[in-house]
């Protein structure tokens, strides 16, 4: 049976993974899969249930924890309910770079996160996509770029779902979270080898799709003509 097209995206907050891999996958019919939207909605879950303290609570809730999305992966389902915009706090943002740290958590949600990609072709985004959730994926990018556009793009996303903040408090949060990602034990946000590196500070989204497509073209897994 002829592989099924993988697209990794790894890199650190705020580098446009997300927007980018959600319109890469409506280009090429291929399976969109936001890790970051799971590792969040697991973390509203644990304090919703006041158990980010108690293990034995944890190993429980983790247990029944259902995670499902919809057809364009863009809502993100928890037991039933849809968690998408209350995951979006920079609170929970701050929680989950914590959760994450957590071996159980990870094992649970990488392993989920593999059965979804299944038999069928599909970009995921997150940190640890090309290193470990998709060691095999044909195709490796690590999205980057300095803390500051991070951070003014992560403003801006903010502004517009009505959160109000600052530049200086963005660029603590996210540097705090960009530490705390890439110095965990399990799994650290980490370049896998063979990924290749974009530095998304002075392009616009357009140049960067343009930029992968082309690595995937280049590669032969992909054809403007098809
Ligand atoms: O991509 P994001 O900002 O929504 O991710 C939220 C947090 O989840 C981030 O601080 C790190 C963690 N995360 C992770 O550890 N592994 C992933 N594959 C995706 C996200």
């Amino acid at each position: 049976m002829e592989r099924q097209l993988q697209i990794a995206i790894d890199g650190p907050a705020g580098a446009g993974k997300s927007t980018i891999a959600k319109m890469i996958a409506d280009k090429l019919d291929l399976l969109y899969l936001d890790t970051g939207a799971m590792y969040r909605a697991c973390a509203y879950y644990l304090k919703q249930n006041n158990a980010l303290d108690d293990e034995k609570k944890m190993d429980e809730l983790l247990e029944q924890m259902e995670l499902n999305f919809d057809e364009s992966g863009k809502q993100i389902f928890l037991n039933g309910e849809n968690v998408s915009a209350v995951i979006r706090t920079p609170e929970i943002s701050e929680l989950t770079s914590k959760v994450s740290s957590n071996a159980k958590v990870r094992k649970i949600l990488v392993h989920k996160q593999q059965q979804i990609a299944g038999s069928r072709g599909v970009i995921m985004d997150g940190r640890d996509i090309g290193t470990v959730v998709l060691p095999e994926a044909q195709v490796k990018i690590f999205l980057t770029a300095s803390l500051e556009s991070r951070a003014q793009r992560r403003l801006l996303d903010l502004a517009q779902k009505g959160i109000k903040s600052d530049l200086a408090t963005v660029m603590e949060d996210l540097a705090k979270r960009d530490k705390q990602d890439s110095t965990r034990e399990h799994s650290p946000l980490k370049q896998a080898d063979d990924a290749v590196v974009i530095d998304t500070s002075e392009m616009s989204i357009d140049d960067v799709i343009k930029n992968i497509l082309l690595i995937i073209e280049n590669k032969g897994l992909f054809s403007r003509n098809n």
